[in-house]
């Protein structure tokens, strides 16, 4: 609303919160609470597997990967083609595109950036793949990488050039990753629906792996968000500190979040501690500044309870005077510091009963029983009163 009314002119809200303040609970309710508005909501990556829920209740769909499971995603596939691009504008597009997504990928697993020799590998094993099939899998372009093609490798030495490059991306298809992204896509992603969610929940907990899944479905979902008629829709990122360790994905964030308004898209951006930002990258780094970079695109930003150490360096990132930051560590659940642009306020998130029912992640119990205790104490008071502490309702 204060985007329409040109208060705000950068849609996107980052949040920050210690474990079970409420943070994607307020999430929860702010894209549900636009969907009769039409707005769509895409969750490109949820490691807990919290919306899955969300979303089938409101007529969406989650998408549940994980292994052993059926579903497979091709993040070479081609996706939604903008009605005004020409054969050959299309084509460029398609190429980039795919360009950057293996590049990212491989850097993510490498944990550095890739080298000059590295890309033109990468590069040519692509236009390879494309070349022998309509639609390229991942195994092609790593079979490429590691044997190229005769014609493009006169002098041998392309292999060599490749090789750590071809077996950082082998792991996403022999390794631990295999069986998510390997193989043509077996869903698709519908972008008429209110909500699509990537419930990454059963994939094998481990921080590296779930930001390269992360990253392919983001890349997946792109094709589809970029489109300027496709009216207006949040994105969010849920548990977003893990994307943050990692350049390649911090660049590919930084880049959607730029055309994030272009498209009619809100980057809705989700992790514990604003210091999260500071670990990317050495201290003036060009990593930090793009991290820094994302925090200044969001024009509302939502700081949430925080640690005591952390309160020096959030009220220093966002500008606080003496009073915000001493009212951090007071702050109950669903309690918020609202920073819109350059005012304040403390903002109470109010959850009404259903909602609560909907989006709870502290019960572990589950079904009828679950879902009853909470009607009955949510009659009488407040279902989780402010100033609890964050034992009673923590989401971890
Ligand atoms: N505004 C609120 N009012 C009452 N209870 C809340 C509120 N927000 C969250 N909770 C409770 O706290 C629990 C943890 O919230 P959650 O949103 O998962 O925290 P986080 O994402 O910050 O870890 C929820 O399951 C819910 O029961
Ligand atoms: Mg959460």
């Amino acid at each position: 609303m204060l985007y329409q009314r040109g208060m705000i002119t950068a849609p996107n809200v980052v949040l920050a919160g210690i474990v079970g303040s409420g943070k994607s609970s307020l999430a929860k309710s702010l894209y549900t609470r636009s969907l009769p508005f039409g707005r769509r909501v895409y969750v490109p990556g949820d490691p807990k597997g919290e919306h899955t829920a969300v979303a089938e209740a409101v007529g969406g769909k989650a998408i549940i990967l994980g292994h052993g499971l059926r579903n497979r995603l091709n993040p070479l596939d081609e996706g939604h083609r903008p009605a005004a691009a020409s054969d050959a504008e299309w084509a460029a597009q398609l190429a980039s595109r795919r360009r950057d997504l293996i590049g990212a990928l491989a850097e993510t697993v490498l944990d550095r950036q890739l080298t000059p020799l590295e890309h033109t590998a990468i590069d040519l094993a692509l236009a390879d793949a494309v070349r022998s099939a309509p639609v390229p899998i991942l195994p092609m372009v790593v079979d490429r990488i590691l044997s190229p093609d005769p014609t493009d490798d006169p002098e041998h030495r392309l292999a060599e050039d490749g090789r750590l490059v071809g077996h950082a991306l082998r792991r996403l298809v022999a390794g631990d990753l295999a069986g998510l992204f390997d193989g043509p896509s077996t869903v698709r992603f519908d972008p008429t629906l209110p909500m699509v969610s990537l419930d990454l929940s059963r994939v094998t907990e481990n921080s590296t792996l779930i930001s390269v899944l992360m990253t392919c479905s983001s890349a997946w979902m792109e094709g589809a968000l970029a489109d300027p008629d496709g009216g207006q829709r949040w994105v969010v990122y849920d548990e977003a500190w893990r994307l943050m360790a990692y350049p390649a994905l911090l660049r590919r964030m930084d880049a959607q979040w730029r055309l994030a308004r272009h498209y009619g898209i809100a980057n809705m951006l989700i992790f514990h501690k604003l210091t999260d930002l500071d670990n990317v990258g050495d201290s003036g780094s060009a990593m930090r500044a793009l991290a820094s970079s994302l925090l200044a695109n969001a024009e509302t930003r939502i700081v949430y309870r925080q640690e005591p150490d952390q309160l020096g360096s959030t009220a220093a990132a966002l500008g606080l005077s003496g009073t915000e930051q001493k009212l951090l560590p007071t702050l109950g659940i669903g309690q918020g510091l609202w920073r819109v642009k350059d005012r304040s306020f403390v903002v109470q998130h109010q959850l009404h009963p259903d909602e609560l029912a909907a989006f709870d992640t502290t019960a572990r119990m589950t079904g009828a029983l679950a879902l009853a205790d909470w009607d009955s104490s949510a009659e009488g008071s407040a279902p989780c009163r402010i100033g609890a502490g964050s034992e009673a309702c923590h989401g971890d």
